[in-house]
């Protein structure tokens, strides 16, 4: 999952490199700030060595040591280090001092430093020199050394690496939010590039638009928009086969229904003959309407989205619809009726939408059963108008209404039908930006098929004019 993230992946790329850098910065700042005060340290010892050693002088032939207070103040800190010192003359006699303090092997007159160990396991930075004293023809070697824990030394080093230290990992905290940020910044023209490609419908096949995208993206872009482009093009091919393919079945169609009609009004004996051209003019029927059908889905599907200019009178062709099935209706003996309370007008091409209410009516009709009711229903609901078929027929069942829109899918065997109507009524509502929906009428009787369309208004339709201008 991480390995598969661009996301991951760039932040590894960016923050490994800045992690080491950050670590070794680190570690050699601890470096600096331990020999800084490592030089300190020293500095002090040798001062101290010096003071003291300083101060050593003969007294009646003897050497006498005095150990001035500047000499160990200089040790003075918050952290107490104990200080220690030893003088020693030529014969390793004590002059003065701690006689634990252990001495190197080899001294000589400049300072020399060392680290040991004293009794009870403290460990102490010293240094030590040998001075040499003259006294009327008498030399003496007295080895002074002066040592100290570190705790003083220890706690600079801190002083100085610690505000180090704290700006580097802030650094390091810095990059890390800039990298995440400024990736889920960069990352979103990508983000809704996929949400425009994921939330395409199958028939949306225009080019994507990739103003805002980073040029390293648009090659990719590009490449998508020339397959879309190829599948539009393989898409129009197909539909303008079908639409061609019904448009030359009709001519020939009428004909043989014509020429059908002619043998079935010529004078005849035989009844076998006359049964099958009965059935050959209900064949040449079906497959007239089956045609008309094939092509009018062709034309729903081959059209442009509607234009907000263009407008269609709802009342006027819902009562246009009507009266084309009032015959079928009264042949049917179903009361076809309708409600609609006030003028719309509804954003769309008029006979698509005169074909989307005709196959909703038409199939009230057809499945409704003899004696039912059927009413069109027009009411405004905000900036939509709700158009409803009604009927009091068997309904669709939950199982069957998940498929009726699927082409040449059928739920009932007893009527005849192509199973292509509600696939062109989804066609058409989809055309025009609108929604169909069916479900059971009141008490679960019957069928209600909702259509919401947009209403037509002059400055939408201004805005649009002016836009295309
Ligand atoms: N008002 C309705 N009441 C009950 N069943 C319906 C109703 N409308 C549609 N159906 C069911 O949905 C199926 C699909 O309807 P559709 O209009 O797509 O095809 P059709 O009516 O069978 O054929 P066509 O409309 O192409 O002549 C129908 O076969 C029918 O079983
Ligand atoms: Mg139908």
């Amino acid at each position: 999952m991480i390995l598969g993230s661009l996301r991951a992946r760039l932040s590894a790329w960016l923050l490994l490199p800045l992690t080491a850098f950050v670590s070794i910065s680190g570690i050699m700042s601890v470096q600096n700030a331990r020999s800084t005060a490592n030089i300190l340290q020293d500095n002090a010892l040798v001062s101290s060595m010096r003071i003291i050693g300083e101060d050593i002088d003969w007294g009646s032939g003897e050497i006498v040591v005095q150990i001035p207070p500047a000499a160990l103040e200089l040790f003075e800190s918050p952290e107490h280090d104990s200080v220690f010192y030893k003088i020693v003359d030529g014969r390793h006699r004590l002059l003065a001092g701690n006689p634990d303090l252990p001495l190197p092997d080899t001294i000589s007159s400049s300072p020399t430093f060392y680290r040991t160990v004293l009794d009870g396991g403290r460990h102490v930075r010293a240094v030590v020199y040998v001075r040499q004293m003259f006294d009327s023809g008498r030399v003496e070697d007295v080895t002074v050394a002066v040592a100290k824990t570190e705790l003083s030394r220890d706690a600079m080093a801190a002083r100085l690496w610690h505000p180090q230290l704290i700006r580097l990992i802030l650094m390091l905290l810095l990059a890390m939010l800039l990298v995440y940020f400024g990736l889920t910044f960069e990352l979103r023209p990508l983000m809704k590039l996929k949400d425009d490609v994921s939330d395409r419908a199958p028939s949306q096949l225009e080019p994507i638009r990739a103003e805002r995208l980073h040029f390293e993206l648009r090659p990719i872009v590009d490449a998508i928009n020339q397959c879309i482009s190829r599948m539009s093009q393989q898409t129009a091919t197909q539909r303008q086969f079908v639409s061609d393919a019904a448009h030359q079945l009709r001519t020939p169609l009428t004909l043989l229904d014509t020429q059908i009609q002619f043998a079935r009004q010529r004078q005849n004996q035989d009844e076998q003959l006359a049964e099958a051209l009965a059935g050959m003019h209900k064949s040449s029927r079906k497959m007239a309407v089956l045609t008309n059908k094939l092509l009018l889905l062709a034309h729903a599907e081959s059209s442009l989205p509607a234009s907000d200019e263009d407008f269609v009178d709802l009342s006027a062709a819902i009562a246009g619809v009507l009266e084309e099935l009032i015959g079928f209706a009264q042949q049917r003996d179903i009361d076809l009726g309708a409600e609609i309370n006030e003028e719309m007008r509804v954003v769309g091409d008029e006979t698509l939408m005169t074909a989307l209410l005709t196959n909703l009516v038409d199939n009230a009709l057809r499945y409704t059963q003899r004696g039912g009711r059927v009413t069109v229903t027009a009411r405004r609901s905000d900036a939509t108008a709700v158009v409803q078929v009604v009927d009091n027929g068997p309904g669709i069942s939950a199982e069957a209404r998940s498929r009726v829109f699927e082409r040449f899918y059928r739920a009932s065997a007893d009527t005849e039908g192509s199973g292509l109507g509600l696939s062109i009524v989804r066609e058409i509502a989809h055309r025009h930006g609108s929604t169909v929906t069916l479900a059971p009428g009141k008490r679960g009787v019957g069928l209600v098929a909702t259509v919401t369309m947009r209403l037509w208004s002059d400055q939408a339709s201004a805005l649009a004019e002016g836009k295309g201008s």
